[in-house]
Formats: C-alpha cells, structure tokens, sequence
C-alpha cells in the first residue's frame, strides 16, 4: 500500500544566508523524500524562507534595501544553494508571496470565527532574534536563553490566541499519539512546556507593517511566527485547493531544529485544533550542528557555506558527511578533520574503489562486458539483511543508520573480492561468478544509497551498464538479489571520490 509523505524543513529567515545548519535539516528531508519515492509513497516536499518579520525588516534596513528587496536576494541564495546541493523539493514558499498572505488571513480568520482570538494588552520582554517574548525566569543572565543577547521592553494592544486553553487538548493529542514528536526526549520536553501551564499568546502587532495584515483589523499584522507556522499548509493549497489539501494533511512530517520545538510541538498543534484541522502527523526534533575539530576552531558555524565545502569534497561527499556522521537527534560536532576521514574511508576507499576494482577486472578479463550474480552468493543473505536494516532506519528517520547498514554491504564485497583475488584469476567461469556477485551489490547499492548520493549512484548505474536511473526503481523488488542481468559493457570512468588530503 503506497502512503503519503509529505515533508517540511522550517522556512529560514532570509536575515541570514544558507550555511551548513540549514543544509543539514534539508539534506536531510531531502534524503527522506527521495527514500520514501523509492519505496513507492507519494512524495511532497516543501522548503521556503521565511521573509516577515522585525528581525528581517532591520537586516534589510542595514544593508540600505527594503525589506521585499533584500529578501528576494537572499531567498533566491536559498534557492541556489538548494540547486548545488541536489535538493528535489516540489515547491518553494516564500512569506511574501500573495497565496501564503491569502492562506494566513484564511486559516487565521477561522480561528478567530471559531473564538479562539480576542484582544489585549501584551507588555513583556522580547528578543528580536527570537522574535519572542521571554519571562524573567526564562532569561539567562538578564539574556535572551537562545540568543545570550538583551532583550528589550515591548509594550502594545494586540490579539492574543486563547492558547490557555488547549492545554488540555494538547495533553489528549500527545497522549494519543506517543509517536508524534520524536525523539523521546523531545517529546517529554514539549509536554514539560505544556504542563507548567500555558499563558495566551499575542499573536498580532502594530509597531511594525512588515506582515500580513489581520484581516478583521488592519492596523495590525500578525506576528512573524504565526504567519510561518503557516507555510505548512498554504504550501499544500490551503484556502485555495481544497482537495490538494485534503490529499497531504495531515501525512506531514515536519522536521525542525530543537531551537525552534515550542513553536511546532505546541502552539502549531494548537492553531490547528483551533481552526478545526488535525495535528501534524509526526514532528522530528534534531540537535545543533556545533564546529570541533582544529581547522575550523575559530570560524562559526554561520560561516562554513555549503559551496566551499561542495568545491572541496562535491555535493554527494558534502551530503553523505551530514547524513551520515550525525545521528538525527542529539548535538553533534562538525569537524573538516572528520569530514576528509569520513569521506575517504566511507567514499574513496570503500565505495569508489568498490566500483573502480570491479570495473578494471571486467575490462582486463571479461572483455568489458559485466557477468551476471549467482543465485547463491553468500552475499545474497547480507544484501537481504541490509535492505532490512536500511529501510528500518530510514522508516525511523535514522539516516545514520541507513548508510551504516548500506555501507556493510559495500565493506563485505570489497572484503570478497579481497578473499577471491579476481585480479589474479583466469578467466572463466569461478571468476565471472565473482565479479557477478560484485556487480550485483553495486546495483543494490546504487539503490539503496541513492536518496544520500543520487549523482553518484547515477554514475555507478550508467558505469555498470544499466539503463534510466536508480531513481525509476522501486523498493523493495529492487533489492532482491539476482536482478543484474549481465551481458552488459561495464565502463572504468575517472576515479568516483579521488583522495583528500587533510589540508
Ligand atoms: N524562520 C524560523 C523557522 C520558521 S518554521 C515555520 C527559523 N529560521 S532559522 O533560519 O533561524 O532556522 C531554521 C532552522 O535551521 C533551525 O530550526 C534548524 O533546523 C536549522 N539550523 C540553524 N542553525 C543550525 C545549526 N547550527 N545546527 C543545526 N541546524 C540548524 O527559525
């Protein structure tokens, strides 16, 4: 039975340009996307920037430009930055565009005709980096407890969301659903912020008319966060397609960064109960990319960009390194040291010499032309068993995981044809068996690792004679093992991942 995956990354602020935080949580979702096409689901993946805002209408006012100016520029940076990292994503959203105003003001009036929404006075301390209130309590050091920097002293009439009272609801849907937030941990943290209690939020403001404007009273707009939360379903034809938007809501899965789980895990749950919508169906919580290592040791992470590092390592080096030396969850550090190990032990050594000694056996003794697999290869129960292990982990939004289980199989045909010594073979029919079987792991490979390294399993596919692309296939038939037909011309090609030198 085919499903429906439809997957998010948060929309980023266009106040700051793409660096490798952000690549992480889309690399990611991508990987995601591009797994869930092969095992047959229907697939939407939306990414964006997020263009309103206070935060944003001082960057643009820095940089001399009006706000729609400046974030045309650096959305379009996002974009292309999506476009070098081999991102499929279905659409992109940006804040400004009329059919998101449009579905804020839908989605926000029928939450205020349903009397979720009534006016006040809201006086507090806010962080314009967060673009939020903080208490006394929540303050570290006098400081924002996100940002480490002052926050100031806001006070206006604005519309609050009854938030107050959905605590309770809250309370029933994460108990009903003990899957939605993962992980664990995150879980228990949103539910700890709902249980202390939930105050009303103020949702609208009048110091600034960067915003979409509330549509029963225009002196105000909404607050930057609730017109984000938003992007979710107006990407999905909220307001305006009502039968698109039937068809993905709510398979969503929101991906986000722990920096930003109260706005996801409980007030976006609660506008939707209040506009009369389900809940999103699962919302994964990663940890922070943090820079270790020597190299790197004074440079922020807001300062490594995805393009120097593609130049250095290429897009699939640069995607495997995310995907696969951080566990999706916990902080983790990034270091270049790691990164050049990473990629030569993972990707020069195992994989690209997997092909490379496959494809000069099969020249020299096969006259190029690739044999077909035994039906009983002993590699043939540890392909199965790694299929196992790579969709469980992919299922469970470990790609870590994923590529650690893929990569055994790719270590074991390396090992066997380490054992066998092709190389030193005569030609016939114990050596085609051989090189049969080390071709039929890189077909299955070139599958299973495609949603990591799509260019490069591509490669591998064309280079051992297949025709189309990994992406036509579809899991689980794809990895039985048996399906390389042989008789057909294997080509050597320039090395897949030539060596780094840690420099
Ligand atoms: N615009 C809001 C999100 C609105 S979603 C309706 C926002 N944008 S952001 O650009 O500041 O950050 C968005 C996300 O980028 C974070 O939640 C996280 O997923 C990712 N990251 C930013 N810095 C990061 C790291 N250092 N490490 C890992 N992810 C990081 O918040």
């Amino acid at each position: 039975m085919p499903g429906r995956f439809y997957v998010t990354t948060p929309i980023y602020y266009v106040n700051d340009v793409p660096h490798i935080g952000h690549a992480y949580t889309t690399v990611t979702a991508d990987a995601l996307a591009r797994w869930h096409r092969l095992i047959g689901d229907d697939v939407f993946f939306l990414t964006g920037t997020d263009e309103h805002g206070l935060k944003v209408a001082r960057a643009a006012a820095e940089r001399g430009l009006e706000p729609l100016a400046h974030a045309d520029a650096t959305s379009e940076r996002f974009r292309e930055t999506w476009r070098l990292l081999d991102i499929s994503n279905d659409d992109f959203i940006r804040t400004t565009e009329p059919r998101h105003h449009r579905s804020v003001q839908a989605f926000l009036q029928r939450i205020y005709d349903n009397g979720w929404i009534e006016k006040g006075t809201y006086a507090g301390l806010y962080c314009v980096s967060c673009e939020a209130y903080y208490t006394e309590a929540d303050l570290i050091d006098g400081n924002c407890p996100i940002h480490g920097r002052p926050v100031e002293w806001l006070e206006e009439e604005n519309w609050f969301f009854k938030l107050s009272a959905f605590e309770e609801p809250l309370l029933e849907w994460y108990a009903a659903e003990p899957d939605a937030v993962q992980p664990e941990g995150k879980r228990n943290e949103a539910l700890g912020i709902i249980r202390q209690g939930l105050a009303d939020i103020s949702i609208t403001r009048t110091s600034i008319r960067w915003g979409v404007e509330v549509p029963w009273d225009p002196e105000h707009v909404f607050y930057v966060w609730y017109d984000a939360l938003v992007n979710y379903v107006t990407g999905i034809g909220f307001g305006s397609d009502q039968e698109r938007f039937e068809r993905w809501w709510p398979a969503v899965h929101h991906l986000i960064g722990k920096d930003i789980l109260r706005f996801h895990c409980v007030y976006w749950p609660a506008m939707l109960l209040a506009a009369g919508l389900a809940p999103p169906h699962r919302i994964f919580v990663h940890g922070f990319l943090l820079v270790g290592g020597e190299k790197m040791s004074k440079t922020r992470l807001n300062q490594i960009f995805p393009a120097d590092l593609v130049e250095e390592f290429g897009v699939d080096g640069f995607r495997y390194q995310f995907l696969r030396d951080q566990p999706f969850g916990p902080d983790g550090d990034f270091s270049y040291e790691g990164m050049v190990t990473r990629y030569n032990t993972d990707l020069a050594n195992n994989l690209g010499n997997l092909l490379s000694r496959v494809a000069t056996v099969v020249a020299k003794k096969c006259g190029g032309i690739g044999p077909a697999p035994r039906p009983d290869s002993p590699l043939a129960t540890l392909a199965a068993d790694v299929y196992e292990a790579t969709a469980g982990a992919w299922a469970e939004v470990a790609p870590s995981r994923a590529l650690e289980a893929t990569w055994r199989l790719v270590h074991d045909a390396n090992a066997h044809l380490e054992a066998n010594e092709p190389w030193k073979m005569d030609p016939g029919p114990e050596l085609d068996a051989v090189m049969g079987d080390a071709l039929e792991v890189l077909r299955i490979v070139a599958v299973l690792a495609h949603p990591a390294v799509p260019r490069t399993t591509e490669e591998i596919w064309r280079r051992i004679g297949l025709a189309g692309s990994p992406a036509d296939e579809r899991l689980p038939g794809a990895a039985t093992w048996g399906r390389y037909p042989g008789g057909l011309p294997v080509q050597k090609g320039a090395p897949l991942f030539p060596r780094i030198q840690a420099g």
